[in-house]
């Protein structure tokens, strides 16, 4: 089959200190052997990452993880159990074999087995942990196709194409503590789902600040300005050159483009569409603002809004973006 012999090719480069696009389960990736700090420097070069944003490393079993950290806590293997291959990185303390342009610098390391047969197969064929932020330019909305990544990342040495993501929002990060965990990037797996396998976890959730160095304000924003619509939206706007990303399908009139993102406000489904909508109308040359409505806050509407906040930063009113 094609994609197997992609799969062979790409492993090749992996090993070479190529840069390969991959899918997961949630973004298309942007590998490199973990182990090659020239490699991984070049990810950082073609994203235009500012070298204080760690990577996060793809294992494909469990048997890697020493290669990367030397933690042992029992709350690893029940997160690791529950969630992996899946949607899940793990910040854990690192070995010193983790050359220091992955972390940037951090004595701590993020590690994911992905979700996605390919994601996984590549890794073992490659046979070394590969490291890899989502494959985008930085800052700019994350691809959930290879046509994304083809189209704003060219410099890429081999893309592997296996269609749609089927999450499309990037993985939740975890921290743990002593007593209890911090979600530094929520994602697919809720902070509910994660409390009901680690007791006292709200403490240190609730508790302590936000630190993850990549966690910028500003993210995943399209080339043009996006606002995060309250109800009733955006009297003041001229719709006929707005695109709206629409959740209940209610007030779209006016807007020269509606995706409507859940036929049944299904938070997932938006989540699966969410960047794929954010691109679409970026590329339309009709529309000069995006318009989102916001979603609930639960599950992964938490992810979601999360993105869209980031993605509407710098453009908080109206009259902002007149
Ligand atoms: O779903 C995903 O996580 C995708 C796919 C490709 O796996 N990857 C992804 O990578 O979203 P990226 O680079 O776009 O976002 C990773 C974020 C960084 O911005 C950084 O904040 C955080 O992970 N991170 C990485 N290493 C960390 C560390 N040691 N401590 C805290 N945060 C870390
Ligand atoms: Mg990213």
């Amino acid at each position: 089959m094609l994609l197997h012999d992609d799969i062979n090719t790409a492993a090749k480069l992996i090993v070479e200190g190529r840069l390969v696009a991959f899918p997961t389960e949630t973004v298309y990736g942007l590998g490199a052997d973990a182990f090659n700090a020239r490699a991984v420097a070049r990810i950082f070069e073609i994203k235009q990452r500012p070298s204080f944003d760690p990577l996060i490393v793809h294992i494909a079993s469990l048997d890697d993880m020493s290669l990367l950290t030397s933690d042992n806590d029992p709350r690893i293997h029940q997160l690791a159990n529950a969630f992996w291959p899946g949607p899940l990185t793990l910040v854990l303390n690192r070995t010193d074999r983790v050359p220091d342009i992955v972390t940037s610098g951090l004595p701590t390391v993020a590690v994911r087995m992905p979700g996605h047969p390919v994601a996984l197969e590549l890794i073992k064929k490659a046979k070394r942990p590969i490291a890899a932020p989502s494959a985008n330019k930085f800052g700019k909305i994350s691809p959930t196709s290879a046509e994304h990544v083809r189209k704003h990342l060219p410099e890429v040495d081999f893309i592997l194409d296996a269609g749609h993501t089927t999450i499309g929002i990037e993985s939740t990060i975890v921290r743990l503590h002593e007593t209890g965990f911090q979600i530094l990037r929520h994602g697919a797996v809720t902070m509910q789902q994660i409390e009901q396998l680690i007791p006292n976890a709200q403490l240190a959730s609730q508790n302590e600040p936000v630190a993850a160095p990549g966690m910028l304000k500003t993210h995943y924003s399209p080339d043009k300005p996006l606002y995060l619509a309250d109800n009733p939206i955006v009297p003041k706007l001229n719709k006929q050159k707005c695109g709206l990303l629409s959740f209940t399908g209610h007030n779209t009139q006016g807007y020269h483009a509606v995706v409507l993102m859940t036929e049944s406000l299904d938070l997932k489904e938006y989540a699966v569409k969410m960047f794929a909508a954010m691109h679409h109308m970026q590329d339309n040359p009709d529309i000069d603002y995006i318009v989102a409505e916001p979603v609930p806050e639960k599950g992964i509407g938490m992810a979601i809004m999360d993105r869209l906040r980031k993605a509407a930063d710098k453009y908080t009113s109206p009259d902002s973006i007149q």
